[in-house]
């Protein structure tokens, strides 16, 4: 139930809309002072008359509702006072009636491609692509759960004099049965090797090159290495990255795929006269819009990262014709993005006002932990693991006798990792110290999880009710507390998706589960009173319900035992 709603409407203002009177209302700081304030300042002016008249004469209209308690008038204010039984009864037979709420359909079908998590060959996903591919998915199901047609796309880095060198090194080095045994390790090996001998040797570095200019050219033995590599490198975080977060995507074509277009993007801007020849590199100027100037083909020919993004764009919107377009990377990529997008606006594109940057936070290890050879990052599928192994631990140790399940172990251990990657906030870094992570008790994912399971299992015990009890009533603050925290969830959605931040949702399913608990530990939920059990029933299948629909957009299961 939308309560903002449902007391603007019995609010009758002169040239003061349903919409506005919403939108007026706060939160007094303390419950003493109501549930809902109106300040009638801003309407003074229009009504011709001082705050306290109006807020007066708001308060007496408002006696006699059945939603109201009492309305108070301070200081301009209208004090609103709902009646804890009424509204909770109306919340809950809400509820119960569909059981589940009304689907908000705000994206209307409306078309997002959200470009996220996109991964470069021969790299092995560590720890901060871990985060990038939580928050990106949980962006996507939120667009998704509003309404919208959501594609995701992969734009797989494969472009590039990199990929001249992996290919050189193989040539030189390599050895197929263990690139076929080894897969990307071994691949990863041959790159580190290749860059530590390139800064000595000219000659080798000239030769990636030329492997590279190869690739551009289609030669069919370079192509056909490079091909396997690449297929290797999918099937690889497929399997240690999207596989365990249960995430496909729509569309792979990386930057090889888009460079087929650039030379139209680079006769475009230069016909147009928005790229200049500069020390023999084509280069647009931004400096006006202070972003500096872009590159966009080095003197010796090439293209670059941005011009593949530029003419990656014009082509998706031609196939998409997309509503948002939303990038998702880690802040080094900001600048990127600003001349991007501008490029594009400067070209003409009427639809460069539907791309979107977001920055996304990285998750680390505290120093030390886990950081493997060389200082590389941890990787995403080794802290999968020992996430796993922990929860493994804790799950024998509360209860020794019952049938292991690897399955919900591995739940679990995700339940931690990803819950931490968003629970702080879309774009800061945040540091996992797995202890603190998989604590039951803690501000964690397996405390979400834990309590889906606490209300299954409260269900499981339930008796069949066969009263019809529509009265639910209220006795204690902890209901009264726990039914308004249910009936924020859509707002809470709404608001997640205004400021395009998980963290919005993680928090709140946080109080969620803590007024639950709270009332699950102050109540006796199934009693001999029938009307107080069939209202503790329908409250705690409503928290069921939502921490099952929250933790889904987040990414994490919701088990019915644990
Ligand atoms: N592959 C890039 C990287 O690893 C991210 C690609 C982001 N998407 C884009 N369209 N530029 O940093």
């Amino acid at each position: 139930m939308n309560i903002r709603q449902e007391l603007a409407k019995k609010i009758k203002l002169d040239n003061v809309t349903v919409d506005e009177l919403v939108q007026s209302f706060t939160i007094p700081p303390s419950i003493e002072m109501g549930d809902f304030a109106l300040p009638c300042f801003a309407f003074a002016k229009a009504q011709r008359r001082n705050p306290n008249e109006i807020a007066s004469e708001i308060a007496s209209s408002l006696v006699n509702d059945e939603l109201i308690e009492r309305a108070e008038v301070v200081n301009g204010y209208v004090n609103i006072y709902l009646n804890k039984s009424t509204v909770t009864d109306k919340i809950l037979s809400n509820f119960a009636e569909t059981k589940e709420l009304k689907p908000l359909n705000i994206g209307d079908g409306k078309i997002v491609c959200i470009d996220f998590s996109s991964v470069n060959v021969a790299k092995n996903p560590h720890i901060g692509h871990f985060s990038s591919t939580v928050i990106g998915a949980c962006i996507a199901r939120l667009y998704e759960k509003l309404g919208f047609e959501v594609k995701r796309l992969n734009y797989l880095g494969d472009y590039g004099t990199q990929f001249g060198k992996l290919v050189c090194a193989y040539i030189k080095w390599g050895n197929r049965e263990d690139v076929q045994k080894r897969g990307i390790e071994a691949l990863q090996e041959l790159y580190i090797r290749v860059n530590a001998e390139c800064e000595k040797d000219e000659a080798l570095l000239q030769e990636c090159r030329d492997t590279f200019k190869k690739m551009e050219e289609h030669d069919p033995f370079v192509m056909e290495l490079f091909e396997w590599f690449k297929d290797l490198s999918i099937a690889e975080v497929k399997k240690n990255l999207f596989e365990p977060l249960k995430l496909s995507f729509d569309d792979w074509r990386g930057e090889q795929y888009y460079s087929q277009f650039t030379d139209d993007v680079l006769q475009q801007l230069t016909s147009s006269g928005l790229a200049k020849e500069s020390q023999g590199a084509l280069v647009v100027d931004l400096e006006q819009y202070g972003l500096g100037v872009a590159v966009v083909r080095q003197s010796n020919g090439t293209t670059l990262y941005l011009t593949r993004d530029i003419a990656t764009a014009i082509n998706r919107y031609g196939e998409y014709a997309f509503d948002v377009c939303i990038y998702i990377t880690g802040v080094e990529q900001k600048l990127h993005f600003a001349q991007l997008f501008k490029i594009l606006e400067l070209m003409g594109n009427g639809w460069a006002d539907k791309l979107l940057h977001l920055v996304n936070g990285r998750l680390r290890l505290p120093d030390g932990k886990l950081s493997s050879r060389k200082g590389n990052q941890a990787l995403a599928k080794d802290i999968i693991a020992v996430a796993t192994q922990k929860a493994c631990d804790i799950i024998k140790e509360r209860s020794p006798d019952k049938a292991f399940d690897v399955d919900k172990a591995q739940q679990i251990g995700l339940g931690a990792l990803i819950f931490s990657a968003l629970k702080s906030g879309m774009s800061k870094d945040s540091v996992f110290v797995l202890e603190d992570a998989i604590n039951f008790d803690g501000q964690t994912g397996p405390y979400l999880m834990y309590t889906h399971a606490r209300c299954a299992s409260v269900l499981r015990k339930a008796p069949v009710l066969t009263t019809d009890i529509s009265n639910y009533g209220i006795d204690s603050d902890a209901s009264w507390e726990l039914v308004g925290c249910l009936n924020k969830y859509q707002d809470i959605l709404l608001e997640a998706y205004q400021q395009k931040e998980p963290s919005v949702i993680a928090r709140y399913l946080i109080e969620l589960a803590g007024h639950f608990n709270k009332f699950y530990h102050d109540n006796r939920i199934l009693s001999d009173d029938e009307a107080s059990t069939k209202k503790n029933l329908t409250i705690t299948r409503f928290v069921k319900y939502v921490l099952n629909d929250g933790l889904a957009i987040l990414g994490i299961s919701s088990p019915e035992e644990m």
